[in-house]
């Protein structure tokens, strides 16, 4: 029995389970009511600045009144149909939108449900690839240490073997894991002013080994967010499309954080100029409204599914593929990007962000402070002053976000990497209040043990 005069927090207790929430120890969950810019609201009177873009897939403002208006307005005309046979005006009109600007050759958009969905799409559709080529040997996935791609089989596989896929193990498909540029705990112990991003041996000698065995490397370009917010060498990144080049493989880029701004350029691909055979795009895809995920990919790789042989099918689907109030919302903050300096303010935010947060380098618990875009982040030493890493479960993650809380910020920190990552649409003055908050608690926190 629902009982109304409850209040929100015990009426969820009640029935609900929420996501990567321990729900014997986790705090109630805050009550939201109201979203406008960067502010949630809460059911009790509270004002709180939502600095992690409520994950990572805001970046206009809550309820913004053009996104709000062309989703009243879609639902108006149609609210969905399916998209095996049928088609429509929206996601037509977002997919010619999306190819404009995306990197030059991805020409072909396939629409999921989410980041793990887009995913699992360009997991498919490399594997595929190949079989459709008579390359069947080429089955092997290589990604990267610090990887998360999601939390459905396929995407938990291609991650890392972290604490979130660890008990799942034996459900999952094996792949090769090489070396990340997380140059502040490097794989092979070297400077990044002095290296020569010597980590991406790793790769090359893995797809060396693996010859003809590789369908396609995969990747979070520039910025591995779930990791622990690891900003990489642009030259990386670089490295690893002329080794797909160079050993005939894919490379798929999961663009589902760093998409449409995140890292100030509007794929993160851009920063190395390169194009990805396969990208998946999700989260600030419809300005963070509604999910759905999309993957792009060449004309080559959706000739090569063109067959007589009704075998030869993508098999893919989902039922609210290409929802056209998903679709509706993106297309409107595409035009918001034109119309708007969006990125202009993104980087006008990663240059305040570098001012704030690297003076921060100076206190005792801070390990290192890395910035890209619209996302700054501090990687705490709670491991007394040694480099050994904390990770996730770090007890020092929720004791933190709860001090923010009573601040009014909402941030969730990974374990020991504290980040901030709001809309694109915070004013400076809000920036410094946020990175004030962080200044404070850290400075406070480094005046006595963190454990
Ligand atoms: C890089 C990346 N890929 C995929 C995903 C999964 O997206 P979703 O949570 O929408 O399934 C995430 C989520 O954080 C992500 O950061």
């Amino acid at each position: 029995m629902i009982n109304e005069s409850m209040d929100l927090v015990a009426r969820d207790q009640r029935y609900l389970w929420h996501p990567y929430t321990q729900m014997l120890t986790a705090p109630a969950s805050l009550p939201i009511v109201r979203g406008e810019g960067v502010y949630l609201y809460t059911e009790d009177g509270r004002k709180i600045l939502d600095g992690i873009s409520s994950w990572w897939v805001n970046i206009h403002g809550h309820s913004h009144p053009r996104l709000n208006q062309a989703l009243a307005k879609q639902a108006e005309e149609l609210e969905h149909v399916l998209f095996a046979g049928c088609t429509h005006r929206p996601a037509v009109e977002l997919a010619e939108a999306l190819v404009s600007v995306l990197p030059t050759g991805l020409t072909r958009v396939f629409y999921s449900d989410n980041g793990s969905t887009a995913v699992e799409v360009a997991l498919k559709m490399a594997f595929q690839y190949w079989q459709n080529l008579s390359e069947s040997s080429r089955r092997t996935f290589i990604t990267l240490h610090y990887a998360y791609h999601g939390d459905t089989v396929g995407a938990m596989s291609a991650s890392e073997e972290s604490v979130f896929a660890a008990r799942f193990k034996p459900l999952l498909f094996d792949v090769q894991r090489v070396a990340a540029p997380y140059c502040y705990r490097c794989p092979i112990g070297l400077k990044r002013e002095s290296c020569s991003i010597d980590c991406l041996g790793d790769l090359e000698r893995r797809l060396h080994e693996e010859g003809r065995n590789v369908a396609a490397v995969m990747v979070e370009p520039m910025l591995q967010g779930a990791g622990g917010m690891i900003v990489w060498p642009k030259d990386f990144l670089k490295g690893v499309r002329e080794l797909c080049d160079r050993h005939g493989t894919l490379m798929i880029a999961d663009e589902v954080l760093t998409g449409f701004g995140r890292t100030g350029r509007m794929f993160a691909c851009e920063h190395a100029g390169v194009t990805p055979d396969i990208i998946c795009l999700s989260k600030a895809l419809t300005a963070g409204y509604l999910p759905m995920g999309a993957t792009a990919t060449t004309e080559a790789i959706y000739e090569s599914f063109l067959s007589e042989d009704r075998s030869q099918t993508f098999f893919h689907g989902h039922s609210f593929t290409a929802n056209p109030l998903a679709c509706a919302v993106a297309l409107e903050s595409l035009r918001l990007f034109r119309e708007q300096p969006v990125l202009e303010r993104v980087r006008a935010l990663e240059k305040q962000l570098r001012g704030r947060l690297e003076p921060l380098r100076e206190l005792q618990h801070v390990g290192d402070v890395r910035v890209i875009g619209g996302v700054g982040a501090v990687e705490l030493l709670t491991n007394g002053d040694s480099e050994a890493a904390s990770g996730y479960l770090d007890q020092i993650g929720p004791h933190l976000a709860a001090e923010f809380l009573r601040r009014g910020l909402l941030l969730r920190p990974l374990g020991n990497v504290v980040y901030f990552m709001p809309p694109y649409v915070i004013s400076e003055a809000e920036t410094d209040w946020a990175i004030d908050q962080i200044r404070d608690v850290l400075e406070k926190l480094s005046n006595r043990s963190l454990q």
